[in-house]
């Protein structure tokens, strides 16, 4: 049996990888690492949380001493590491929490899998472990109007998240160079679907929608981002997870680009429909707002070398990943309402504590 420690298995793309692996490989015990921030919710997770080869673990990255026994103990045999702080808005208002998380946390983990692999420059790179480090597209910096991300292009990060993400790649690559350590990294685009916290774009603007609240667009809302299913970003990283080589670097995307303000026109005719609201009056709660500082203008995504090596595509078209979204939320409104009345944060101390 396999063991794989999942961090920030908690989180919006977390508790999709967690729910992949728990229920397409049984013969894996995955264990879900989070801290639960305000960004972790185990209700995320309720349909497999009672799975055997399934178990959660409470801790946080931050914390070297606690992460290196837990190491010990579990002798884990592979990681896959999402934990982070991930949205930029709160790294332009508290950028050390970001390098606490994710540089500090990340080089914690690394040093705890090297001490119970073993890992050093004298010894091969063990084929039966593996460190996947998942990272953004953002730490590329920002594109002009034309051009995309290749697995080649330079780093050149603008917000303290892309920085701090940029940081821990290096220190990803740094270990494999150094110690032998058998690292993979994937860099994804924007993620939408199931389970996104809404103070990101789209959750935030379908609960605002249904609430008929103000959308606020960031400048002009002319800034581009190039939009992936979360559930085709879960399954790149099995893809990625199982096949890649140690050392390598993989761009994940569906060239699938909008600008900001495109993405709400439909996502509002989207809801005008499903709400049966007359077409064109979610518009109208379009509210252009201060722009966000450092905004980077446009992010588009190359991902030729993984569906050309690794055989990966993405599943669907962005309407219909977004008319999946919306449904998602408008059919799951305990989820929202517990998440936006901050009771989410009790379901730990109601599952495990008492338990
Ligand atoms: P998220 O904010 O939804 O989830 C992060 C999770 O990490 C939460 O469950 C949180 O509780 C946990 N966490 C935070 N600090 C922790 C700590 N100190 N110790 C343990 N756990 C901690 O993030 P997400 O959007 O699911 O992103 C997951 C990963 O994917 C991140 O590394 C992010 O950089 C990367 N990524 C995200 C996107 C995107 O569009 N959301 C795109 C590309 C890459
Ligand atoms: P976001 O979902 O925060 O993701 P990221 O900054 O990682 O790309 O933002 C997506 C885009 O939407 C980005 O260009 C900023 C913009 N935006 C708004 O215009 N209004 C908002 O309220 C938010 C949260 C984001």
């Amino acid at each position: 049996m396999k063991k794989i420690l999942i961090t920030g298995g908690a989180g919006f793309i977390g508790s999709h990888v967690v729910r992949l692996f728990v229920t397409k490989y049984s013969d894996y015990q995955v264990f879900n690492l989070d801290k639960l921030t305000y960004a972790g919710n185990l209700e995320n997770l309720k349909d497999i949380e009672t799975k055997s080869n399934y178990t959660f673990v409470k801790g946080d990255i931050t914390d070297a001493d606690f992460i290196q026994q837990l190491f010990q103990e579990k002798q884990f045999d592979a990681v896959i590491h999402l934990a982070a702080e991930s949205h930029v808005d709160r790294s332009i208002s508290n950028p050390l929490e970001f390098v606490m998380t994710n540089v500090i946390g990340t080089v914690n983990l690394l040093n705890a899998a090297k001490a119970i692999w073993g890992c050093s420059k004298d010894k091969p790179v063990p084929t039966d472990k593996r460190f996947y480090h998942i990272s953004t597209d953002e730490v590329y910096g920002s594109l002009g109007d034309t051009g995309l991300f290749t697995e080649q292009t330079a780093y050149d990060p603008h917000s303290p998240y892309s920085a701090s993400k940029a940081s821990s790649d290096h220190f990803v690559r740094a270990y494999f160079d150094t110690y032998n350590m058998p690292c993979v990294i994937s860099n994804c685009s924007n993620n939408y679907g199931p389970n996104h916290f809404p103070e990101k774009l789209i959750p935030l603007c379908i609960n605002n929608i249904k609430n008929n609240k103000p959308l606020p667009i960031y400048g002009k809302g002319e800034n581009v981002r190039d939009w992936l299913y979360v559930v085709d970003h879960a399954n790149a990283i099995d893809v990625i997870f199982h096949k890649a080589a140690n050392g390598t670097t993989y761009n994940v995307g569906g060239h699938n680009e909008w600008t900001n303000i495109a993405v709400i026109r439909l996502l509002c005719r989207i809801m005008d429909k499903k709400l049966g609201r007359a077409e064109g009056s979610s518009e109208q709660l379009i509210t252009f707002v201060k722009d966000r500082a450092g905004h980077d203008l446009r992010y588009a995504i190359d991902s030729t070398k993984l569906q050309n090596e690794l055989g990966w595509k993405p599943s669907l078209q962005f309407e219909e990943g977004l008319e999946k979204t919306v449904d998602w939320y408008l059919t799951n409104e305990e989820w929202l309402a517990h998440v936006t009345s901050g009771n989410y944060q009790h379901y730990y101390e109601q599952q495990y504590v008492h338990r």
